[in-house]
């Protein structure tokens, strides 16, 4: 029988960790992350795809998105990363469940001669604001233009695209009122290890205006229960607000 953990946070001080056990903590703690399927084009117009979970949009206006794309193990630079170093374009394809085998075939590392797209069965329509393709597939697509590019460390870039138009599955958009059917969407996520999730669950959670968190707070400490502290700690973390702060927050 396994022992439970005992209570508490344990500490990774990341200055004495390996490339390998920071990457482990890092994907299986930010979770889930969506998946980019990139499709570029190389200097010869032969299409690649390769997805990409160090992906996110970091901004609504001007639409950007960013993907990190680490070197393969010699240092050279993964197909995606050399086709927007040279082209300066590429399509985010979102990935759905009904893709998801697909996708994974996209990440088998093939030469750069292969056109994942056509290895994988699945169906290229041609860019509108870029010259690579997008997949017809995918319930999403954003065409981007390299925005900017950060080296990060000896082996990894992060790359900022600028949205410049998005294609989105009918059943899945009102293009009336621009809301989208996320359920129809049925994106998936990368967990840690070889793990994913949908986003078959989901609920709804209004942000609150400062009036209605504090009509909430007074209407929650009516009904709390007497006898029963509310947030019982039973962590070994010692709160910050019970250090020796003389309950003052320090300056960071
Ligand atoms: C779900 C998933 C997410 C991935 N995320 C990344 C990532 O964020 N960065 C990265 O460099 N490689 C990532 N990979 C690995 C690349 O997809 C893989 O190296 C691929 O062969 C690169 O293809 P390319 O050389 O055609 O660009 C991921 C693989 C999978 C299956």
């Amino acid at each position: 029988m396994s022992s439970r953990p005992p209570p508490g946070h344990t500490h990774f001080d990341f200055s004495g960790l390996s490339g390998r056990d920071k990457y482990k903590l890092i994907i299986g703690t930010v979770i889930p992350r969506p998946i980019a399927l990139v499709t570029t084009i190389d200097e010869n117009g032969v299409v690649n795809a390769a997805p990409f979970s160090f992906f996110n949009a970091l901004s609504g206006d001007p639409a950007i998105v960013a993907i990190g794309v680490e070197n393969k193990a010699d240092m050279s630079f993964k197909d995606t990363g050399h086709n927007i170093r040279m082209t300066e374009q590429f399509t985010v394809n979102i990935v759905d469940q009904a893709m998801i085998d697909a996708m994974n075939t996209c990440a088998v590392p093939f030469p750069p001669d292969v056109d994942e797209v056509d290895v994988a069965g699945l169906t290229q329509v041609p860019g509108v604001h870029v010259s690579c393709p997008r997949i017809l597939e995918a319930p999403a697509a954003l065409e981007c233009k390299r925005y900017i590019t950060l080296e990060i460390g000896k082996s990894r870039e992060i790359i900022l695209g600028e949205v410049m138009g998005v294609f989105i599955r009918n059943d899945c958009v009102n293009p009336l009122n621009k809301h989208v059917d996320q359920k129809r969407m049925d994106a998936v996520g990368r967990l840690g290890g070889h793990d994913y999730s949908t986003i078959r669950d989901q609920f709804t959670l209004p942000t609150m205006s400062v009036a209605e968190w504090e009509s909430r707070n007074s209407n929650l400490d009516d009904s709390k229960e007497p006898g029963k502290p509310a947030g019982e700690q039973k962590q070994q973390d010692v709160p910050l607000s019970k250090q020796q702060t003389g309950g003052k927050r320090p300056k960071a």
